[in-house]
């Protein structure tokens, strides 16, 4: 069964995807958000196979969960196309990829010693997602109806002072995201974002940035995939931070993230 939205200013009627009854790839789901969802997904009825760096976080994850698993590093072309054919090979009803593989560092930009986090992080974040959509979508423009789900994060809309690139790669997602919808229009692939706020993981080392509860994210989260309502998936939380320029605090909102971390 699917859903349909006919999005605001949005062409088209899209069919979303089915949580109960989809195959998905999720790179980037040996923790946080992308371990979460796909423990949802997979309880909901959907196959789930995850991605990552670590192969023993990986078997570990297999054993308890019956995830499958593939190992893939998402700043490297040649591990996308191999994990990609595992992946088809062993999987060829996926019809849904979430491109959850991401990074995130402080830089001092008074210093060009960041160039190094900088690169790393575009390589992971911006060039990963637009890799991972390259090597699935010729296979998900075969099927009858599949989902690309991006990550981008508040912090697309609002920059976080103390990570400049990391911020410049989710604004690139999201413009990336809103391309890619549109050029496939009128195909059987809907074209998703997730845009988190802070939340409580693994990410920069499990640092504090007083973020919600993992639970109550993806709870959330669950709940606007099976509605269906957008083609952003925009929790409460991060309400405020998507529409700030509409609502004049863009300012305000930049300079209270300056004050945090830095
Ligand atoms: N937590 C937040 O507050 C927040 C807010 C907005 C957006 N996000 C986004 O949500 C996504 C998940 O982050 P998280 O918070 O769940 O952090 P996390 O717990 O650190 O998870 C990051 C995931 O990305 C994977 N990853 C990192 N580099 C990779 C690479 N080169 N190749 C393959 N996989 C890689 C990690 O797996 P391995 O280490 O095993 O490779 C891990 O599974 C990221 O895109 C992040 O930017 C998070």
């Amino acid at each position: 069964m699917t859903g349909l939205w006919m999005g605001p200013g949005h062409t088209g009627i899209v069919v979303v995807m089915d949580i109960t009854t989809s195959t998905v790839f999720i790179p980037g789901a040996t923790s946080g958000l992308g371990l979460a969802l796909a423990q949802r997904l997979q309880a909901a009825g959907s196959t789930v196979v995850i991605g990552g760096r670590r192969a023993s976080r990986l078997a570990s994850l297999r054993e308890a969960f019956g995830f499958g698993t593939v190992e893939v590093d998402v700043s490297d072309a040649d591990s996308i196309a191999a994990a990609a054919t595992t992946v088809l090979a062993e999987y060829p009803a996926l019809d849904t990829l979430v491109t959850m593989s991401g990074i995130m560092r402080n830089e001092d930009l008074r210093s060009p010693d960041h160039i190094d986090d900088a690169l790393d992080t575009i390589q992971t974040n911006l060039v990963g997602t637009i890799r991972l959509i390259d090597a699935f979508l010729p296979h998900l423009l075969t099927r009858p109806s599949a989902t690309v789900i991006t990550v981008s994060s508040g912090l697309a809309f609002v920059p976080l002072t103390a990570t400049p690139t990391y911020s410049a790669t989710k604004a690139g997602v999201h413009a990336y995201t809103e391309a890619l919808r549109q050029q496939l229009v009128g195909t059987p692939v809907s074209v998703l974002e997730l845009v988190p706020p802070a939340v409580q993981t693994d990410l920069m080392g499990g640092a504090d940035f007083g973020g919600m509860p993992l639970d109550a994210f993806t709870d959330e989260v669950v709940g606007l995939l099976r509605s269906g309502a957008a083609p952003e998936i925009l929790v409460e939380n991060v309400q405020g931070f998507r529409w700030s320029e509409r609502d004049g605090t863009h300012q305000q909102l930049v300079e209270m993230l300056a004050s945090r971390g830095h």
